[in-house]
């Protein structure tokens, strides 16, 4: 397919690094379209592990060449920290990186906005990366963000920096009782990025355009997972942003039609990362195994996830919302210690069967799973690259979450590497 949609399917951290990365293989570009260095992808190649939170996973295959949309955040220091970081392990980025000139820059304000703001929150804190994602995404919106575009015409940028530095400086002091920042301190910055950055700046929807009309090959990586979208998921414990199709459209610049297939990732069992409603979770001996076993700690922050069964309900919603031409499944390989194992097909709310997953935060704090239990597998799936070779109630797992979420299976996943990976169709 020309042009892929690699989207997160649940609340982020189903592997899509991973995937992204084998499906790169043959890729002319790589476009990241939304989030920012909230995000945390994994990546295991021949050189080792990468972890990226802003380069998109395209980046180590030296042919490709790597995009940040629009819809993106772009903390500048992280991005150079992660550049100066494939440097040294050989990777040269030159002329194979272009930043949206349209994209907004996650600015030191904004970090310091996200920690007040949570701090003030208390037992309310939706528990962000701290990243200081959401404070840039509300300049966006309010219209005082500072874009990577400016970063070519500095002189120009002073006045309107002072005047959102001014503005951030008086809520950090007067609401939160902070420390103001320094407005010099920040344009020095803003100078330095620019010498380092701008010959990574560019115009993306243009280069997209042209792209899709010679028929490249684009995978489109998605950060995030759609029950952290700002509609979609189950707000306010969501990001700021929408790694949901829409957001992969209006943050690239492409049109309805031209991205081919949309695959949702998902992994085998459930996780998420900070506060929130999470209808399946775990609380016992089997959620600490699980979470053990497969290292669930965060990538970007290093917080345990929490952890559940799958719950097809959110798949469901989630294939609703993205139109997932085919699935992906990560992580069977974390279920081969289990003599059984449980999948929620739907929730009980007072009384009721419910189907269809609810929009309100509160009343999904409500909801009980309702489990269907299939037999776990006697011989492991880790490393196993071939579908004929899955023991046969790993199989029967398999075609029983996909029945229930509505697409079909592409992919599995049975390890972190490249090679571990059953190619379905
Ligand atoms: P992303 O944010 O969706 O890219 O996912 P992360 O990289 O944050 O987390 C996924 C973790 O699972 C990483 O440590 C990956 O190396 C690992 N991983 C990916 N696929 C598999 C798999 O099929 N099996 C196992 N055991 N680990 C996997
Ligand atoms: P990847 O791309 C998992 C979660 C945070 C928090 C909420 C809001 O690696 O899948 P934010 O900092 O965005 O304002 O935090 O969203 N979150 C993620 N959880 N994976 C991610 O990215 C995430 N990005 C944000 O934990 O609950
Ligand atoms: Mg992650």
């Amino acid at each position: 397919m020309a042009v892929s949609a690699v989207l997160g399917a649940q609340w982020g951290d189903e592997g899509k690094g991973k995937i992204v990365d084998v499906l790169a293989r043959d890729a002319d570009i790589v476009a990241r379209f939304s989030g920012g260095n909230n995000a945390g992808h994994t990546v295991i190649t021949e050189k080792g592990e990468f972890k990226f939170h802003l380069l998109p996973s395209g980046v180590v295959w030296p042919h490709s060449l790597n995009v940040i949309g629009n819809g993106v955040v772009v903390d500048p220091d992280v991005l150079l920290t992660e550049i100066a970081g494939l440097k040294q392990r050989d990777i040269g980025i030159e002329k194979r990186l272009v930043v949206s000139e349209r994209s907004h820059l996650v600015m030191p304000y904004h970090v310091v906005l996200d920690e007040l703001s949570e701090k003030a929150k208390g037992r309310e804190a939706i528990g962000t990366t701290g990243r200081g994602i959401g404070p840039a995404y509300a300049d966006k919106a309010s219209r005082i963000g500072i874009r990577a575009t400016e970063l070519l015409d500095i002189e120009a940028l002073f006045p309107r920096l002072e005047v959102v530095v001014n503005h951030h400086n008086a809520i950090i002091t007067k609401v939160y009782g902070g420390e103001a920042l320094d407005l010099l301190e920040i344009f020095e910055k803003c100078k330095l990025w620019s010498d380092k950055l701008s010959e990574y700046i560019g115009p993306v929807e243009h280069i997209m355009f042209d792209s899709v009309n010679s028929g490249k090959k684009i995978i489109i990586e998605g950060a995030q997972g759609a029950l952290l979208d700002l509609d979609h998921g189950t707000y306010p414990f969501v990001t700021s942003s929408h790694p949901t199709i829409g957001g992969a459209m209006t943050g690239l610049g492409l049109l309805p039609g031209q991205i081919d297939e949309v695959l949702g990732v998902f992994k085998a069992y459930s996780t998420r990362v900070g506060g929130g409603p999470f209808v399946t979770e775990l609380h016992d001996n089997t959620g600490d195994e699980i979470r053990n076993r497969a290292q669930e700690f965060g990538t970007t922050t290093g917080r345990p996830r929490r952890v559940g069964w799958f719950d097809s309900v959110v798949g469901r919603y989630s294939a609703r919302i993205n139109g997932y031409t085919d699935m992906i499944l990560t992580r069977l390989d974390v279920l081969d210690i289990f003599d059984s194992i449980k999948v929620c097909s739907s929730y009980e709310l007072d009384d009721t069967v419910v189907w269809d997953f609810p929009g309100n935060a509160s009343t999904l704090e409500r909801c009980i799973p309702i489990y269907e239990e299939l037999p776990g597998w006697d011989t492991p799936t880790a490393g196993v690259t071939k579908i004929d070779d899955l023991p046969k109630n790993a199989r029967r797992y398999v075609d029983r979450i996909s029945e229930l979420v509505g697409a079909p299976v592409k992919i599995i996943s049975t390890g972190p590497h490249r090679d571990e990976t059953i190619h379905v169709s």
